[in-house]
């Protein structure tokens, strides 16, 4: 294991105003008077909102979208891992509370930007959300407040574009107040790991910062993880989701060499993860979606490319990882074809359209790729997902079907591209005239079925 360094260092007393903000500062942390402010109430700034106010911290939540905000205000959450009794009753007990603008970030001693860091088609990140939200926090900004971005962003996000935009206040990043970085980790739908269980990194733009922030989250998490730079802990982030890209693109170019070869790609993974020591499984699909495997990586492509340097292992996984949705579309066509029948004018139903098991997010999942590809190619697509009730590509809105008897046997092809649980797969290969299976969610049944 790489060392980890003591970066919690004492408070340095050679500045004494910002020594006074600093011991204040942490002892609201720690003694739970702090007040918490959080921009942007998505995927990962409503669960840590409410993980605050759970802790007791009283919690200002910002959210520009005013549907989500609405939502909110009724007691109602969007995100599958926040349950509406939690919002309703902090909300109830004062200990959270929704604005529609930062005018009141000011009284806020911590404040967490949280928003979205998409990027352009041109595969440039758009910071446009992060600038907005700094400028807005910018406008409250006061001595000894601690400010910290989770937004997934290029290694130097938080010194190059961060701090000019909070700097625009007058006060200096250091010296008024405190900067950090610190990457969420969030994997929505998992039951085991949670922001709590989670370690945390944290990383600040100098070491008092490193401190406040770490003395925030810990009260919230089990165990924080203080790097040395606000850059190192954004980088930590994107080699994160780097990883599980290169090693998905391997075991997805895997698939096809097994393809080549006759073999059972899950076989082959499977027996490869019985060696206890040097070798992680990962599994083949029909291509990577979600708000981060497929961006994060690009996001440091972007910033080496204007270093000069071109990171040769994320652009062959993301043509590996790219071409995938093609690959199990052409699947589906051999697997219709052995049938006798084209892709054009057959009923293919897809289960699953989210990006992964268990959660209503869909967006860049790889199943609408595969079934626009299909669908392009003259065949009927439709879709069953429990937690998808439409889904809107390119334009084009796909309305979900009930999964029924009838609707399986009625298909020409059912293909699993998104393995959710709740669905009873050994009925789906009796009742199937023939399944395209891309998640192994058949392992051990019989049926007429074809797997990636
Ligand atoms: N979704 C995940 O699983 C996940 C996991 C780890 C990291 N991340 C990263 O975290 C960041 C947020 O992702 P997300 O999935 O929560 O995005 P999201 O789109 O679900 O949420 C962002 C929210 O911020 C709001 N917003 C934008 N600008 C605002 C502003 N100026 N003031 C107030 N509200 C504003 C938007 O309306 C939206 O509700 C991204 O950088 C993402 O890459 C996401």
């Amino acid at each position: 294991m790489g060392r980890i360094f003591p970066y919690i260092r004492p408070l340095d007393k050679s500045k004494p105003i910002l020594y006074t903000c600093a011991v204040t500062l942490e002892k609201r942390f720690k003694d739970g008077s702090a007040r918490i402010g959080v921009v942007g109430l998505g995927y990962v700034g409503l669960p840590l909102a409410v993980e605050f106010a759970r802790a007791g911290y009283r919690v200002t939540g910002v959210e520009a979208s005013p549907a989500r905000a609405a939502q909110l205000k009724r007691g109602r959450s969007y995100i599958g891992d926040v349950a509406d009794a939690d919002v309703a009753r902090l909300t109830k007990a004062g200990l959270f509370r929704v604005r529609p603008d930062g005018r009141e970030l000011g009284r806020c001693d911590a404040v967490i930007i949280c928003v979205q860091t998409p990027l352009r088609k041109s595969k440039e990140p758009d910071l446009s959300s992060v600038v907005a939200a700094c400028e807005e926090v910018g406008r409250t900004l006061r001595r000894g407040q601690l400010i910290v971005l989770e937004s997934t962003t290029y290694p130097g996000t938080t010194d190059e574009i961060v701090r000019p935009a909070l700097e625009k206040s007058g006060l200096k990043a250091g010296k008024d107040f405190f900067l950090a970085f610190s990457p969420e980790r969030v994997d929505p739908g998992n039951e085991k790991w949670n922001i709590v269980n989670t370690p945390k990194v944290i990383g600040g733009w100098n070491p008092a910062s490193t401190r406040l922030a770490a003395a925030l989250y810990s009260r919230i998490v089990r165990r924080v993880v203080p790097v040395s730079s606000a850059k190192a802990a954004e980088l930590v982030k994107l080699l994160e989701n780097t990883f599980r890209a290169v090693n998905i693109a391997l075991v997805n170019e895997m698939a096809q060499i097994c393809d080549k070869l006759g073999l059972d790609v899950w076989e082959v993974v499977g027996a490869a993860a019985t060696k206890p020591f040097g070798f992680m499984p990962f599994w083949p699909g029909p291509g990577i979606g979600g708000h981060c495997i497929p961006k994060d990586p690009q996001l440091l492509t972007w910033k080496m490319k204007s270093l000069n340097f071109e990171p040769r292992f994320i652009g062959l996984a993301t043509t590996i990882n790219g071409a995938m949705p093609e690959y199990a579309a052409a699947r589906v066509a051999r697997a219709l074809n052995g049938a006798g029948r084209s892709v054009r004018g057959s009923r293919i139903l897809v289960l699953g359209v989210a990006y992964k098991p268990g959660v209503s997010d869909y967006r860049e999942s790889p199943a609408l790729d595969v079934m626009h590809l299909l669908a392009e190619d003259g065949a009927k697509v439709e879709y069953c997902d429990a937690f998808v009730p439409r889904a809107e590509v390119g334009g084009r809105v796909w309305r979900r079907k009930t999964l029924t008897d009838a609707a399986v046997k009625g298909a020409d092809l059912v293909a699993i591209l998104t393995a959710h649980p709740g669905v009873d797969y050994a009925r789906v290969c009796r009742l199937a005239r023939r399944v395209f299976d891309a998640r192994n969610a058949t392992a051990g049944l019989s049926g007429r079925v074809e797997r990636l």
